[in-house]
């Protein structure tokens, strides 16, 4: 069976390549060899034509994977569309699912927890989501089965995070636009990370390029669990992160000037201003606006450049819904 032979240190980029182009099987497991890792792959002709090493090598089949797909092909008979709907929407990080249960099938909660563990025979805890409560984002949870614990090691974009849903916020949403950003850094540039929580955007940028990093956070749990987070991934990361406990509004008006500017803006805040005066080239801030306020938003960036006497090309991404009309995005701004 066909399968790619990459360095370890490359295995994240070849996987990710591999899916993009259609020919990843997802259906086996990969092997580490001591400096390499073996992919396995569908295609060998088209994994040579994109210049990869490709072997002939039996790795063996994820059984739960080939009987069980998701969890709407088990509960499609048991549950409503609209429950379904709910349903899927569950998050895996680490080895805790993390899944909201409408009220109205709470009573069926065993039925929804034996589904998950069919599809992720690995998990330990299964946790049911409460809302957002406080400026640092944090989650209420219960949980509904296994260990009695919210801590756990999640892995993405080939960096380990340590994350403890109880005391720092983590969303494993965001890892496409956190390696979105990292392939938009360029080696020597000086980052600045507002709002930096546990640092999952800063591992990975820091693990793609060779970039000074300097993060800021409130949450003192998260700064803990953020300096753990740099020791557990030291080995991988090619640039440097320096983390700095205070509130942006007090901390970062007395640091210089940097290349880029990052803003995983918490909801309610606005640090529009700040981010775009501390802003030498690039600023990505996140923000929740109402579809119909795009334009309004993005006027908004262009006016405040213009009173820090700074042109600037503005491009706004959707990145998540966030409620019905409402989405979190990102402006990419580009100041000339
Ligand atoms: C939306 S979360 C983003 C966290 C992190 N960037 C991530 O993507 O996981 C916002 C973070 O900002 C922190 N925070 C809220 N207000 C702050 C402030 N005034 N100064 C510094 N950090 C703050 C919260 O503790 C939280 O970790």
């Amino acid at each position: 069976m066909p399968a790619v032979r990459v360095k370890k240190s490359n295995a994240e980029e070849a996987k990710r390549i591999l899916k993009r182009v259609g020919i990843y099987d997802g259906k086996r497991r990969p092997r580490r060899e001591e400096e390499n890792v073996l992919l396995p792959i569908t295609d060998p002709e088209k994994a040579k034509n994109l210049g990869f090493e490709v072997v002939d090598i039996e790795l063996p089949f994820r059984p739960e994977r080939q009987i069980y797909k998701n969890l709407e092909s088990i509960l499609k008979d048991k549950f409503t569309k609209e429950e379904l709907n709910f349903l899927r929407r569950y998050d895996v990080i680490g080895d805790i699912a993390v899944i909201q249960i409408p009220p109205e099938i709470e009573h069926r909660e065993k039925e929804i927890v034996e589904a998950l563990l069919k599809v992720h025979p690995f998990l330990k805890v299964i946790a049911k989501k409460g809302f957002h409560r406080g400026a640092f984002r944090i989650r209420d949870y219960s949980i509904i089965w296994g260990e009695k614990r919210l801590t756990t090691v999640h892995k993405e974009n080939g960096v380990k995070i340590k994350v403890d849903l109880s005391r720092a916020f983590f969303n494993p949403r965001m890892k496409g636009e956190r390696y979105r950003l990292a392939q938009l850094v360029r080696d020597g540039e000086r980052v600045l990370l507002m709002f930096a929580g546990i640092l999952p955007y800063a591992l990975v940028i820091a693990r793609y390029k060779n970039a000074k990093i300097t993060a800021v956070e409130l949450n003192e749990d998260a700064v803990k669990l953020g300096i753990e987070n740099i020791q557990l991934n030291r080995d991988k990361l090619k640039g440097s992160i320096e983390i700095i406990k205070g509130n942006v509004f007090d901390v970062v008006p007395k640091l210089g000037t940097f290349d880029r500017v990052i803003s995983p803006t918490p909801k309610g805040v606005d640090a529009l201003r700040l981010a775009l005066e501390k802003a030498e080239k690039w600023v990505h801030y996140y923000d929740f606006v109402h579809e119909s306020k795009i334009e309004d938003f993005k006027e908004r960036i262009i006016s405040q450049c213009r009173e820090l006497r700074k042109e600037c090309k503005v491009k706004i991404k959707k990145v998540s819904d966030y409620k019905p009309h409402v989405f979190k995005v990102c402006a990419d701004i580009e100041l000339l």
